[in-house]
Formats: C-alpha cells, structure tokens, sequence
C-alpha cells in the first residue's frame, strides 16, 4: 500500500454506517471533517499528553465547521478511565451551555476514546462524536466499533455503552510521536486478528515486524487498514456482542485479570492482551483444539513485538484462584462459568468455558516460566 494514498474502511450497520479514513496529514485538514452535519459547537476531549502536541492543530482545522470549538484536557492514563474524568466532560459540555448538536472530538488513545464515546452516549441522552485516534491501539481496534466505557474498580470496562461515531480519522503522522512501548502494546491488538480470523495476515506481520517496529508508513498503514477490515467485517455481523464480537476479545479474559489484579495502569493494557494471548494459546493447546507449534509460533511473535509472554504473579497465597476470581468477573462470564475465547484452528476462534483445573495449570506454566 502507498502511504500517501487515502485508504477508507467502511463500517456497515444501516443508519449507523461511517467509514474509517487512514493516511498521514489527516487530522489536521478541515476536509477531513467536511462531510460531517454543522453544528453550533464541538468540544475535543484530549489529555495531558495529546493535548499539547495535537489540540491546537485540531481546533484550526475544525474551526470551518463549528462556530465554537472548546477543549476539555483529562487526566492522562488508564486509572483516570473513571466517573470524575467523565464528569470533567460534562462540565465542560454544562459549562459551555453545549445543546443535542454538539460533536464531540475523541483526540487521543483508546482511554479518551472509550471515555468520550461513554459521554457523548449519555449527554443529553446520545450526542454526535467522531474519534480521532492517536495510538496505534485505537486506530487498528478501540475507535472502531462503538464500544466506549469506563472502568470500575472491581473489574475492566463494566459501565459503558454501544454508541458508535460518526466518523474515525486515523491520522499515521500522529504516531511518529508514540512512545515505543505504546506502539508495541497497540501490536497486540493487531497480532490479534491473525489467530482468529486471518493467518495470512500472522505470516506477514511475522515478515515485516521490523519494518512496523521502525514505523514504516507503508507498513503501518497496512496494519491499520488490514486490522480495520477484520473489525468491520465482525463488527458489521455483530455490532452488540450478542456472539460472533466477543471473538476480537482473544486474549483479554486473562488480560483484563492482570490489569485488574496489578492495578489499573500497571501493565498496559495491550501488554497484558499480549501475554493474554499467550496463556489463551496455552490453553486451547491443552485442551487439544491446537497444536504446540501454533503456541510457539505465536508466543514468538508477540515476543518479537515488544510484549511481555510471561504472566505476573496476582497473589502469593493462591496465584490462580486469584486469577480465577477475577475472571468471573469478565463480561463475557455466565452464572459465575468464565467463558474464554479459543483458537480452534489457526485463523479460528471460538468462545467457551474450560474446567477450573486446566486453566490452573495454564496460570502456573505462564507465571513460572
Ligand atoms: P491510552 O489511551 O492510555 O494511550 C496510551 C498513552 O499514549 C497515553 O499516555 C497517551 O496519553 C499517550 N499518547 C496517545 N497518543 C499519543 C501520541 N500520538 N503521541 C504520544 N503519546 C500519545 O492507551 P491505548 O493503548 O491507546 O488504549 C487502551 C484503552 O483502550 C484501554 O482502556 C482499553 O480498555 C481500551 N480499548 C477499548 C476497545 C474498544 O473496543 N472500545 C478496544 C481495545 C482497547
Ligand atoms: N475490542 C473488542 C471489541 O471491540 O469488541
């Protein structure tokens, strides 16, 4: 793929269609919200770190669509995924006297991504917003899709909403200012599709992860593009998770229990999809559905991308009944039963549970290797 070529991506869902729109210089041209209904006011929601580098860019661009373009800057960072970033929102909405037409501005990663979506959701009983993704993470998986929340402290994610925007700009120029360690975390999300839905896609990342890590525009715009595909396509079959979605949580059962055991913010959370993987792997290798191959295989890519593939101890009385605890309480978890997504074969996915002594032994072999 040209780097310089503007690559669209549509998301399909009747009157809550929008496409994805990827290549460099792209956030900050004011045609790249033309198309979007004029309204009287739009407020970009950033952070700490974004908002110094990106807002002021933003705001010019937007400034030919909206007569008013006000910003709210949130605390950076995964433990700031909660009700008092939410409520800064508001204000700045209440404050600015914002109406129903205000569009909301998600400018930033996968956290001011999900938190502004959850706002734009519930202000005023349902606002526009558009998610101007600036990491690797949510341009290839968060600001696609319409799943927005925060999180609470028992458990990742648990009070949202499905709210889907009006419109995703991927800008690729915003991650030249990524810290390494993001981009690698935002590789986990990527690494995901392969196992589950495209392993052609496992073969070429394993080709040309150097050239990701050295963030070749090309590349990455590939790997946004590819990844924006796999979504849309599970997305546009299954926009509520009532099945099919909960495919693209490969990974995250065991994910979302380290982030919540070690604390918000400790891990990344796609260091701890990375190594989530891993132990998902472990365990659909156990349970017969792959073979030790495909566990290595995979192991070393994530390896190869930065992640780490060894899981953390949770507690030092009882690591895996910790583990285990906090499992039941993941999303997809029924009367108590923790329900994993596994690979069946490569490039497949399915979701099921797996008796508690097996899923033991996995958490023992990936916290003591
Ligand atoms: P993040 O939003 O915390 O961003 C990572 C860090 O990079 C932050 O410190 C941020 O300020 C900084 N940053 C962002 N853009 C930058 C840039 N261009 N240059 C320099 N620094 C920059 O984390 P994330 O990995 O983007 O997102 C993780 C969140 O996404 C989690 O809360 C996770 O639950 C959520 N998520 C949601 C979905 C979904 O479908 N809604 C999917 C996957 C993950
Ligand atoms: N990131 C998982 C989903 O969007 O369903």
């Amino acid at each position: 793929m040209k780097a310089s070529e503007l690559q669209t991506v549509s998301i399909d869902l009747a009157d809550r269609s929008y496409h994805i729109a990827i290549r460099g210089s792209l956030f900050d041209n004011p045609l790249s919200y033309a198309e979007l209904p004029k309204a009287g006011a739009a407020l970009i929601v950033t952070n700490t770190t974004v908002g110094p580098l990106y807002a002021q860019p933003l705001q010019k661009a937007l400034a030919p669509q909206y007569a008013q373009v006000y910003t709210v800057v949130l605390p950076d960072g995964e433990a700031f995924k909660t009700w008092e970033s939410l409520n800064l929102i508001f204000d700045a909405l209440l404050l600015n006297a914002c109406d129903r037409k205000t569009t909301l501005f998600a400018l930033g990663g996968g956290v001011v991504g999900d938190m502004t979506g959850f706002a734009a959701a519930s202000y005023m009983r349902g606002v526009p917003f558009v998610q101007v993704p600036t990491t690797l993470l949510a341009q290839v998986d968060s600001s696609v899709g319409g799943k927005t929340a925060i999180n609470h402290p028992l458990g990742k994610n648990m009070i949202g909403a499905f709210y889907q925007p009006l419109k995703v700009v991927c800008d690729l120029d915003t991650l030249k200012t990524l810290p390494q360690r993001e981009l690698s975390a935002g590789l986990a999300e990527v690494i995901k599709y392969g196992p589950i839905a495209d392993m052609d896609f496992l073969a070429w990342l394993e080709a040309n992860l150097d050239a990701i890590l050295a963030r070749e525009p090309a590349a990455l715009g590939h790997i946004v593009k590819r990844s924006c595909e796999i979504k849309s396509w599970v997305v546009g079959q299954d926009e509520r998770e009532a099945g099919l979605r909960a495919i693209l949580n490969f990974g995250h059962t065991f994910g979302h229990a380290i982030e919540a055991g070690l604390g918000f913010g400790v891990w990344l959370h796609g260091e701890a999809v990375g190594c989530g993987m891993v132990m998902a792997a472990q365990l659909s290798a156990r349970l017969e559905l792959v073979d030790a191959f495909f566990v290595h295989r995979l192991t070393t890519l994530i390896a190869k991308a930065g992640l780490p593939t060894k899981a953390p101890i949770l507690s030092a009385d009882d690591n895996a009944g910790r583990y285990l605890d906090l499992m039941r309480v993941d999303k997809k978890a029924e009367g108590g039963e923790i329900k994993f997504v596994l690979i069946d074969k490569p490039g497949s996915a399915i979701v099921r549970s797996a008796p508690d002594a097996v899923v033991r032994q996995v958490i023992d072999v990936c916290c003591n290797k």
